[in-house]
């Protein structure tokens, strides 16, 4: 039976193989920046590969896309990034750490310190008036900041984080464990920017992206303009998105810097539902087909308070982590985006002048109202079948790259008892492994070396392979498995008599012999790639 798999195995396993390092490490390492190694970064590669493949490879109705990171800051004024990206966050004044108000824990009374409640006394004390008045006047302050940012945010559900902010004065410090030692909210955009221009007068404020999506809207013109593609059609994208997270979180699960895979798929009105379903039940078998347990995966439906206000439908495909209280975590977002963003880039478009006027500041402009005739605005599909023009509804699958990364490398990690020895293992799907045959000469000789290497030079043009001949064939197989290998090749004294070499399958241990000439073709049947 597969072992319960803590998050502290799967770090010091990415560590001690090469998959994952902290970034930087050398000076002392920067938080919540990974960066990934030699195994890492095949699995990664494979699994963006298993993504395209079944995205846009497979499919007849969805194009590729890869755009620059930085657009023009008049794409995030539209899309709303510019001035509603932000999470209401609270300080704890006793040790100044940031957190998501929507992440704070309340303390149970009966489990509070004595060092807890001593210093909530004292944090109130300082702060001057009773506790009653404090809650009260803290209370009132809590409601104007809440209004305020009801208006600046659509990242944040601001009910449910209002509803929790009453009572931040029971809330927990996650840092320092200090009790009701917050300030009020307040919003903190999650946009890194940057400068771009060499000259001081003339250097423009940038915007690193927080997602990939918004590329795919402002090309939607030019995909229409240069392919073939008519409704419904979708357009994929693999990208880093950056976002000034307030709390990082459980190792790549919740970083600054991070990867997405994302669709947009342009359907007609009326239609939207359907493809939301369809696109649902491909999502999810994604990532059975790749491996992951079905106990561990489920959908979970967004309240209707919950979603933006502009999605008419979002379920979230969640992955049961090793962390948290055992916690069923987001991977993937599926919504119903309806014509909003391609609505919201036509409004863009007739602002771009006010853009100039106020010499890019995008605080001083408001966006120009749409046009009366939207629907065949410069963003509109002309269907040629139906005679008609429409704004497209969008469904929106969107994945994050390095959250299925930790997801496929818990589920897949095991240790399990072998001869009075631990085994560790991870069972990747082969389609994952970063490595997928590993191959051995059983000594350094009698010509053993040769033939393995002969193999070796063969089989790499077609699969990534790994060529070892140092230390006991029992060690090899054991790091082998330990990096997720499905198979290894050993060259013994009985391939010198009729050309056999042993096949080890990773997970049951088997071995077979096999001739050399019908390697390649036996391993292409089961690693399926
Ligand atoms: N375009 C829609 C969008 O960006 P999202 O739910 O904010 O939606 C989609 O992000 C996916 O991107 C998430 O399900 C998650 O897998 C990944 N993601 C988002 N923020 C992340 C972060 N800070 N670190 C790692 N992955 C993240």
């Amino acid at each position: 039976m597969s072992k319960i798999t803590k998050l502290d195995d799967i770090v010091s396993l990415c560590k001690r193989r090469g998959f994952i390092f902290q970034s930087s490490e050398i000076y002392g390492g920067l938080a919540s920046c990974y960066d990934y190694g030699p195994l890492g970064v095949e699995l990664k590669n494979n699994v963006k590969k298993a993504w395209w493949k079944s995205v846009v490879q497979m499919r007849d109705d969805v194009v590729g896309l890869d755009c620059s990171i930085l657009m023009h800051p008049m794409v995030w004024k539209s899309s709303g990034h510019a001035d509603k990206f932000a999470d209401l966050i609270a300080e704890c004044k006793k040790c100044n750490t940031r957190t998501r108000v929507d992440h704070l824990q309340a303390a149970a009374e009966d489990k509070k310190t004595d060092k807890e409640i001593e210093l909530t006394k004292q944090l109130l004390d300082s702060m001057g008036g009773s506790p009653a008045e404090q809650t009260s006047r803290r209370q009132s302050d809590i409601g104007g900041a809440i209004d305020s940012i009801r208006q600046h945010t659509e990242h944040i559900d601001i009910d449910a984080a209002a509803a929790k902010a009453q009572d931040l004065s029971n809330k927990i410090c996650p840092n320092c464990g200090a009790v009701g030692a917050f300030t009020d909210p307040m919003p903190f955009k999650l946009m890194f920017e940057t400068q771009m221009g060499a000259n001081v007068d003339d250097s423009m404020t940038m915007y690193l992206r927080p997602e990939t999506a918004q590329g795919i809207f402002a090309n939607f013109r030019n995909v229409l303009d240069t392919t073939r593609v008519k409704i419904p059609f979708g357009i994929a994208q693999i990208g880093k998105s950056f976002r000034n997270e307030v709390t990082t979180k459980a190792f790549i699960f919740r970083t600054r810097e991070f990867e997405q895979a994302e669709l947009e798929f342009f359907c007609e009105p009326g239609t939207d539902d359907q493809w939301f379903e369809h696109w649902k039940e491909a999502r999810f078998n994604w990532y059975l087909n790749l491996g992951l347990k079905k106990e561990n995966l489920r959908f979970r439906e967004h309240d209707p308070d919950e979603l933006a206000h502009y999605a008419k439908g979002c379920v979230d495909v969640e992955y049961r982590f090793p962390f948290g209280s055992g916690d069923w975590q987001e991977l993937e977002g599926i919504a119903n985006r309806t014509d909003f963003d391609l609505r919201q880039h036509q409004r863009g478009m007739r602002t771009l002048n006010k853009w100039y006027e106020t010499n890019g500041d995008l605080a001083k402009i408001e966006l120009s109202a749409e046009a009366e005739d939207y629907q065949s605005g410069p963003l509109s599909y002309f269907d040629d079948q139906q005679k008609k023009r429409y704004i497209p509804y969008v469904i929106e699958p969107s994945a994050g790259i390095d959250r299925s990364v930790l997801a496929f490398l818990v589920d897949a990690y095991d240790e399990e008892e072998v001869r009075g020895e631990t085994r560790n293992l991870l069972r990747f799907s082969p389609a994952l492994a970063p490595v997928k045959v590993g191959i051995f000469p059983l000594v350094k000789k009698e010509g053993m070396p040769e033939i393995a290497v002969n193999i070796y030079n063969d089989l790499k043009r077609y699969f990534n392979c790994f060529y070892d001949e140092k230390g006991a064939v029992g060690r090899r197989y054991r790091r082998q498995d330990e990096a997720g290998t499905p198979f290894c090749i050993t060259i013994d004294g009985q391939t010198l008599q009729d050309q056999t070499v042993t096949l080890r399958d990773r997970d049951s241990m088997d071995q077979i012999r096999i001739s050399t000439d019908g390697l390649k073709t036996h391993l292409r049947d089961k690693l399926d790639l």
